[in-house]
């Protein structure tokens, strides 16, 4: 059953298509990868399902009620969070409080319970324990990038949108990465939509992989079939 839907979807930047009549489904429960060439829309899928912008054509269906046009708060509210690939933590606040703005604001947790302990599980949770205290601006990329998924997660999501978590990983880390995003999945059951670059990655995580390149629909699959598709093989050999 598709928890997530995007049908038609299309998005101009003055005259540049960055999205043409893009049509996909996420699958409840499931990790679904999300790959192409730099430049080929991925992002920009993910910032018109996140109401960070509205699509000139097409609609978003979560959970069998329509997104489009929701703010990226209404968003939210409904039970979808994002990390963003530049990530954007509260500089000067310490890592406690960045994640206890989004769990505040979550709407399950009414702005009511102990803060402290909320926030401290999210960061137990992404091994940011232990610098609990020390203020965002701190922190190497890696490490923000965690915190961004402490933050999503404080918002109590069923769909985590990730947008390139991994980047400036090591293959080791990348290992511990993708096992700790697919614990993720199993111990809080939400959905995963995942852009990644790196293909390693992908292929050892989701269940099913989307491509887009140029705006478009390139092919989706299962990941072993689309890394093997000559059709993905050159769009990203012409990268
Ligand atoms: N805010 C924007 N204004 C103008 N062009 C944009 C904007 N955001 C993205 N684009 C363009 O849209 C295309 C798709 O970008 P993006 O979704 O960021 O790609 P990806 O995440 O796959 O690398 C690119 O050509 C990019 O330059
Ligand atoms: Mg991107």
């Amino acid at each position: 059953m598709a928890l997530l839907e995007g049908l038609g979807l299309s998005k101009r930047f003055g005259g540049v298509k960055a999205l043409d009549q893009v049509t996909f489904s996420v699958e409840d429960g499931a990790i679904v990868g999300l790959i192409g060439p730099n430049g080929a829309g991925k992002t920009t899928l993910f910032n018109l399902v996140a109401g960070a912008l509205r699509a000139d054509s097409g609609k978003v269906v979560f959970d069998g009620q329509e997104l489009t046009g929701l703010t990226a708060s209404g968003v939210c509210r409904r039970g979808v969070a994002r990390t963003f690939q530049v990530t954007r933590p509260f500089a000067a606040m310490t890592l406690m409080e960045n994640v206890a703005v989004a769990w505040v604001n979550s709407p399950r947790s009414e702005g009511s319970g102990d803060w402290h302990h909320a926030a401290r599980d999210y960061l137990r949770m992404v091994g940011l324990e232990n610098l609990a205290h020390i203020e965002a601006r701190h922190l190497n990329v890696v490490q923000k990038k965690r915190l961004e998924i402490a933050r999503a997660l404080a918002t109590q999501p069923r769909l985590l949108l990730l947008d390139e978590v991994l980047g400036g990983l090591n293959s080791h880390e990348i290992q511990q990465a993708v096992d700790f995003i697919r614990k993720l999945r199993d111990d809080l059951r939400i959905t995963i939509f995942w852009i990644e670059h790196v293909m390693g990655a992908i292929m050892g995580a989701a269940e099913k992989v989307i491509v887009l390149d140029q705006g478009q629909l390139l092919t989706e699959g299962p990941p072993h079939e689309v890394v093997r598709d000559p059709r993905v093989i050159q769009a990203y050999l012409g990268d």
